[in-house]
């Protein structure tokens, strides 16, 4: 055992936990955060189980919790900000982008993090950054649409236009 301290959402929580526990597991079975899920038995490939790790998307089924001592980690529960759901959840759910929503929290997560180093992508760069996260019922297109909805109101946003 091992503990460590890892401030999830904002909220610093020191846990001592076994070595080789996953990220997921602590997120979700140590603190209940039940929005990032598990797609692929922890292969790495679905990317249902996507958050950052100091701003950055990383899958959580590919790293230990040990790994995440000291660093700051942000779940799908801590998306939205205090006026609700942002850009990115707001336009998934005006363009039709889930439909189970499995693989939404992961791929809101990657999109967050897409988004913020690419501001303006096109549907290509899009398609290209969601190559990790599976999804089996959109067929992406409306999720393609989404991201490229959110990015125009981020942008209008950020230069005072109204969305
Ligand atoms: S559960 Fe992590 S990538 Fe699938
Ligand atoms: S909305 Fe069902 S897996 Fe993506």
């Amino acid at each position: 055992m091992k503990t460590i301290t890892v401030t999830v959402n904002g909220t610093s929580y020191e846990e001592s936990v076994p070595e080789r526990m996953l990220l997921v597991d602590f997120l979700r079975d140590r603190l209940a955060l039940t929005g990032t899920h598990v797609g692929c038995t922890y292969e790495g490939v679905c990317g249902a189980c996507t958050v950052h790790l100091d701003g950055e998307a990383v899958k959580s089924c590919m790293m230990l919790a040990v790994q995440a001592d000291g660093h700051a980690v942000t779940t799908v529960e801590g998306l939205a900000g205090a006026d609700g759901p942002g850009p990115l959840q707001r336009a998934f759910s005006n363009s039709h982008g889930l439909q189970c929503g499995f693989c939404t929290p992961g791929i809101l997560m990657n999109m967050s993090d897409f988004l913020a180093r690419h501001p303006d992508p096109s549907d290509e760069e899009i398609r290209s950054g969601l190559v990790g996260n599976l999804c089996r019922c959109t067929g992406y297109v409306h999720i393609v649409r989404a991201v490229r909805e959110a990015a125009r109101e981020m942008r209008e946003g950020a230069s005072g236009v109204q969305a």
